[in-house]
């Protein structure tokens, strides 16, 4: 049976049905995946639990797989795959983090519009989460469309934007929430990277706007300005009518694709337990053709 689509909303995001996600997919299943992807650019998986070897295999099955900021920092792990990214606040031990503990700064990081790893080379092509356990209240992921929000930039916006690149950095956005007892070799082993404000999708050939929390400056610019013009682009592409809402049912799987999507995690209560488990895969394409 192929893959059936249903819209979640007007530009983006669907829902997907009719694979098991658990057992190998076909080179086929694969395909028609990708091409799901290259449309709507969030898929929804509803009741998909998958093991830790599962969503591994998986996502593996999509190209190699991205460490984000685990490269930084080898903390102890809860999991049988380095892959396999813990999105909790959740201690090695199983207790629910103090709210002053590192792992909780990074769930409200999360909560900042970013696409995932777009501070490194490669940077992250899709990204998987699962639902494991859930809040009383919020934690919703929200997803906004940069290919609609670019079709709608102003002309003005536009302008400052075309032909001009961000520096994105890994730790920008953990600096802002406090989060700097960094190692001087912590702080240079991730390099910035500058990604051009506005692409080309290589999925839908339709153009975007690159933009995020992890941007830092604009080459070419003074910083304030190119902070400020960071601050405009990003409250341009995240305006409602371009944003997809997730309420998340345990069970849940969301693929979405970093190139072409932003995401936040929405407000909880960090004393409840939150626990959701992703996996992210490396745009190892779009690299390949930078380094040709
Ligand atoms: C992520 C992420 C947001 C959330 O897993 O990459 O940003 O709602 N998650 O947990
Ligand atoms: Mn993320």
């Amino acid at each position: 049976m192929p893959l059936q689509f249903t819209p979640l909303h007007p530009l983006f995001a669907a829902e997907a049905s009719g694979f098991d996600l658990a057992k190998p997919l076909s080179t086929e299943q694969i395909r028609e995946i990708d091409e799901g992807m290259n449309k709507y650019a969030v898929l929804v998986f509803r009741n998909q639990p998958l093991d830790q070897d599962q969503q591994i295999d998986f996502a593996k099955s999509f190209g190699p797989l991205d460490l984000g900021l685990r490269k930084l920092k080898r903390n102890p792990h809860r999991f049988r795959h380095e892959e396999l990214i813990d999105i909790s606040n959740v201690n090695p031990d199983g207790q629910v983090a103090a709210r002053d503990h590192a792992k909780v700064v990074g769930n409200i990081a999360n909560q900042l519009w970013h696409s995932d790893s777009s501070f490194q080379r490669p940077r992250a092509k899709y990204s998987m989460l699962q639902a494991i356990t859930l809040t009383s209240w919020g934690g919703e992921t929200e997803f906004a469309d940069l290919r609609a929000a670019y079709d709608a930039l102003p002309e003005h916006l536009r302008r400052d934007a075309e032909g001009r690149s961000a520096e994105h950095y890994a730790l920008h956005s953990r600096v802002m929430l406090g989060d700097d007892q960094y190692t001087e070799e912590q702080r240079n082993s991730i390099p910035p990277v500058e990604w051009p404000l506005v692409e080309t999708h290589a999925g839908s050939g339709r153009k975007l706007l690159y933009v995020g929390i992890h941007c830092r400056r604009v080459p070419g610019m003074t910083l304030a300005e190119g902070r400020m013009l960071i601050m405009d682009l990003i409250e341009h592409a995240t305006q409602t009518q371009f944003v997809y809402r997730h309420q998340w049912r345990v069970g849940d799987l969301v693929i979405w694709d970093n190139r072409a999507t932003l995401h936040r995690g929405r407000r909880f209560d960090v004393t409840e337990r939150r626990e959701l488990r992703r996996t992210t895969t490396e745009d190892i394409d779009t690299a390949a053709q930078l380094a040709a």
